[in-house]
């Protein structure tokens, strides 16, 4: 995982295994808001399960959506957040969890997912946080 800063906030930089994205199908049922329909904290072109342009690399901000804590990266499965857990980020500050695509679950104080920054790719390898088709500056 590496961060960086977008508009004065962390944003996340994370590869993603087939073993991890595989994890993802299974945790609609228990996410509030798996299609990322709430609006805002979505680009169109991450409004799929894996919130992101390619499946491997997931881009976010590091701020929840709660109260603006710093979620903490768990990204083992099982353990204390349970026989479910698939790996994601825990926010210590009121207990709300994302999954790897911080999609936030059900039943937490955390409203919605974690944000997705505009980014684009600019090679197969390399993008660019902040720009996107909608946002050029
Ligand atoms: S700030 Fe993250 S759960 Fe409250």
């Amino acid at each position: 995982m590496k961060t960086v800063e977008w508009r004065g906030k962390p944003v996340w930089i994370i590869h993603r295994s087939p073993e991890q994205l595989a994890g993802l199908k299974t945790q609609d049922p228990l996410l509030a808001d798996p299609q990322s329909k709430r609006p805002g904290f979505t680009p169109k072109y991450a409004e799929n399960e894996g919130r992101s342009r390619k499946p491997e690399l997931f881009v976010c901000v590091g701020i929840c959506t709660h109260l603006g804590c710093s979620p903490t990266s768990h990204f083992e499965k099982g353990g204390s957040l349970g026989a479910d857990w698939q790996g994601g980020f825990l926010c210590p500050c009121h207990g709300s969890t994302f999954d790897l695509a911080g999609r936030v679950y059900k039943n937490k104080p955390a409203p919605d997912n974690l944000e997705v920054p505009p980014y684009q790719y600019l090679t197969d390898t390399r993008i660019i946080v902040g720009v996107d088709e909608d946002n050029k500056a």
